[in-house]
């Protein structure tokens, strides 16, 4: 690349904020369009400026034919991860590359023996690994005093926490939650990412109730015998130890591998237990009301009654006032809800809220529950993929909803879909054709289906997801609280006579 002479004019460019991929491409297209060299440009990062900064870019004289090359998109992508490296370098290494690209070398990049794309993928390369950590191994914890609402202090070594929110966002949507870091915090409140400046470690509550648990449950899987602590190290280097619960545990549990090892080979074989016991501890009796609905709720906790519990998080129960007028009830919970122990937390439920809301129906005011307590799904690599629970399912977990019937006693119930419907109505219940009609129980409470919200989102394209939302929230618009009487005691009720 020819050099500039050594008394070329410098110019300066900043890029704030630094890791912004927006920010450097502008002020890069600034510098590209007045034909200004690589060396005539100090890269500044941040708003601050100072006396000795050269004159900004923008004043050197923009010729008059100037115009933007069209860049590769892998070159964009590469620097949309590079900027996120803390190396102060990286900003005017991504220029030089946009410069030789803009002058005769577009396939740059597809040399990975050139230096400046080997730093340029060795900077990429840190900044995900580095966002896969953040991944891994952000804790959240409780904030005292606030329910469901959670922190985690994490320090990432780049400027990944605008590139990893969404992940978290998606991951607990239905939890309120802070990451903060000493750079840049990032919030969620169930809708929206807001970020905003840095944080100190103790912004964060130090521990919470759950950590004990976790440590206890962390120390009951940790197996000594396939204990590789090269490994280990390799996947949980010992920086990120500091925000693991787990890591406290470690050196103990690593010093007594050994012995423990060497305790199991010598105890006498035993022979193997029983996983999954015949019955649970305590099964509700169906339709019985003996005890609240919170003991059930404990009950349902250690549930072994069908296979499903053993991959799931958590058995996910029904949640909103035990004195609801109306219990709306889905099939089984998601990957979301799995996770934050709620019943629609994810993307269903958000269609779900989105139809209340428009129908000025409190979500606050009603019971949200489930026909299986448990998430049923495969495993693809990474991905938990949801599993449609089958009839013996279903079955195995109609004592833990019928005890919910009994316990809340709702005036209205109403089913999303075909599984649910079935579990509550009877397995002679078809949805294309009982859809929208009443029907009453044995012990008078009433009740009617509509489609899932997830079938809703599953719909091809635009117009038919829109017409489908539309006949959804139709269904559900009956449940509007829209007589004097009902007003401010959850939805209203419906006729009597069966339709
Ligand atoms: N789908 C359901 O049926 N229930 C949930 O809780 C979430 C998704």
């Amino acid at each position: 690349m020819p050099r500039p002479p050594p008394d070329a004019q410098r110019w300066s460019l900043r890029v704030d904020p630094p890791w912004s991929l927006e920010a450097w491409r502008d002020a890069a297209r600034e510098a590209l369009l007045r034909g200004v060299a690589p060396a005539q440009l100090d890269w500044l990062e941040g708003s601050e400026a100072s006396l000795l900064d050269a004159p900004s870019v923008q004043g050197a004289p923009l010729p008059a034919d100037a115009s933007a090359p069209s860049v590769p998109r892998d070159f964009m992508e590469l620097a949309a991860t590079c900027l996120c490296h803390r190396e102060p370098q990286r900003l005017a290494l991504l220029y030089r590359l946009l410069w030789r690209i803009a002058h005769g070398e577009r396939s740059v990049l597809s040399n990975p023996a050139d230096a400046d794309v080997l730093r340029a993928m060795a900077l990429a390369q840190a900044v995900r690994r580095d966002t896969h950590k953040m991944k891994a191994f952000v804790r959240f914890r409780e904030v005292p005093g606030q329910t469901d609402a959670f922190i985690a202090w994490f320090e990432p070594d780049h400027h990944i926490v605008e590139r990893v929110a969404p992940f978290f966002a998606r991951r607990f949507a239905g939890m309120r939650w802070a990451i903060l870091t000493p750079g840049r915090s990032v919030y969620w409140d169930g809708e929206a990412l807001a970020f905003g400046p840095g944080a100190r470690r103790e912004d964060a509550p130090a521990e919470d109730a759950r950590e004990s648990l976790w440590q206890t449950y962390y120390a009951s899987i940790f197996n000594p015998a396939r204990l590789n602590t090269r490994m280990m190290l390799q996947e949980m280097p010992a920086r990120y130890w500091r925000h693991l619960p787990e890591a406290q545990l470690l050196p103990g549990l690593v010093r007594d591998a050994a012995d423990r090892v060497q305790e199991m080979h010598d105890r006498p074989a035993q022979a193997p237990q029983r996983k999954i016991p015949q019955r649970p501890a305590v099964l509700p009796s169906p339709g019985s009301s003996a005890d609240s609905l919170e003991a059930l709720r404990a009950q349902a906790a250690g549930c072994r009654q069908c296979p499903l519990w053993e991959p799931a998080t958590q058995v996910v129960f029904g949640q909103g006032p035990a004195d609801a007028r109306v219990m709306v009830i889905g099939e089984q919970p998601g990957d979301t809800e799995d996770l934050c122990g709620r019943p629609f937390a994810g993307p269903a439920g958000q269609l779900l809220d989105r139809a209340l809301a428009e129908l000025g129906i409190d979500r606050a005011t009603l019971y949200l529950t489930n026909a299986v307590k448990h998430f049923h799904h495969e495993r693809r690599g990474k991905v938990r993929l949801h599993k449609r629970p089958e009839s013996r399912h279903v079955r195995a977990c109609q004592p833990w909803l019928l005890g919910e019937i009994a316990r809340v006693r709702p005036q209205v119930i109403v089913c999303l879909g075909a599984t649910a419907a079935s579990s509550v109505f009877g397995a002679g219940f078809q949805l294309s054709r009982d859809r929208g009609r009443w029907h009453t129980l044995e012990d008078g409470t009433r009740g009617y289906a509509t489609v899932h919200p997830a079938w809703v989102l599953r719909q091809g394209d635009d117009a038919r997801r829109e017409e489908a939302y539309r006949l959804f929230r139709d269904d559900l618009a009956r449940l509007r609280v829209d007589d004097a009487e009902s007003a401010g005691r959850g939805p209203a009720l419906p006729p009597t006579p069966d339709r």
